[in-house]
């Protein structure tokens, strides 16, 4: 396990100091697989982005919008899971008001540092960042009323601890709002071997019953998990080739690739 998490923490550290250097980015650690994002995005609407720092739009490496889920509302505890460059925790904070507070949770130090910068610049005094793992949540039971996320738990090979943590730190009636990839067709295994695919989203994605069946086993009610941006071939090997991984795309039979894999909304209850 600790090699898989340092793996992806190596990962995103690079990414958040090359970030902060050039402030380009895109969605899920590649390179490229969103196109360079501006000051608008093509996972959020524009009125998802009003007033953010573009320093926090061109930090989004998220699948879709979580927020566009979680119907937040003045006075709410939120939490974001994997917050990286903060800005679904800076879109929430608007939602929340003064009242309301959020926390972004993430693992990496360069992360947690881009991300208090593009606080400062956001002048967002509701919103705080903390270290730590979400297999492992520094925070009490039942102490927000929703947790959030984008593109993060495929990123963890502890899926159910995670999805658990994240139950436990939920009020009663509470809910989970993420954007995540999931698996629509069975992948081969080269792919799921490939750590280098793996810190890029695809290989560690659930199948959405696999999905489905943890949230259920932790807990959640009222499950739903919808595709909303579906990885044609063209946008797979995208990936591979910004990460130099060319090679081991040509060995794949690319209509297997097709339409394999979904950025998705799950939504659910405790
Ligand atoms: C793909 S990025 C997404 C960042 C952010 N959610 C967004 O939409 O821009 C994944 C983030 O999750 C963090 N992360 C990955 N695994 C984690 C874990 N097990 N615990 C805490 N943070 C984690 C990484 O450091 C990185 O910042």
């Amino acid at each position: 396990m600790a090699s898989i998490r340092e793996e992806v923490k190596k990962h995103y550290g690079g990414i958040a100091a090359k970030v902060s250097k050039e402030s380009k980015s895109c969605c899920c650690g590649s390179d490229g697989c969103c196109g360079d994002i501006g000051s608008d995005s093509p996972l959020y609407s524009p009125e998802y982005l009003a007033g953010l720092p573009d320093e926090a739009i061109k930090a989004s490496l998220g699948c879709a919008n979580p927020i566009a889920l979680a119907n937040l509302q003045r006075g709410e505890t939120v939490l974001d899971l994997g917050s990286g460059g903060g800005i679904d925790v800076l879109i929430s904070s608007r939602f929340v008001g003064e009242t309301g507070k959020v926390y972004g949770l993430d693992m990496t130090d360069e992360m947690l540092a881009l991300a208090e910068k593009n606080k400062k610049k956001h002048e967002a005094k509701n919103v705080e960042f903390i270290k730590g793992y979400i297999e492992d949540i520094p925070l009490g039971n039942e102490s927000v009323d929703v947790v959030t996320s984008n593109c993060v738990i495929n990123l963890t090979e502890n899926k159910e601890t995670a999805l658990r943590e994240a139950y436990r730190v939920l009020k009663k009636g509470g809910r989970l709002a993420i954007a995540d990839i999931v698996e629509l067709k069975a992948i081969p295994d080269e792919i799921r071997k490939s750590v280098g695919m793996w810190v890029g989203c695809i290989s560690g994605a659930l199948a959405v019953q696999e999905y489905e069946r943890i949230l259920k086993k932790v807990g959640f009610t009222g499950i739903e998990i919808t595709p909303v941006n579906i990885y044609t071939k063209e946008i797979i090997k995208g990936f591979a080739e910004d990460k130099n991984l060319g090679y081991i795309y040509a060995q794949l039979d690319e209509n297997l690739l097709d339409g394999t894999f979904a950025g998705a909304h799950v939504k659910a209850y405790r």
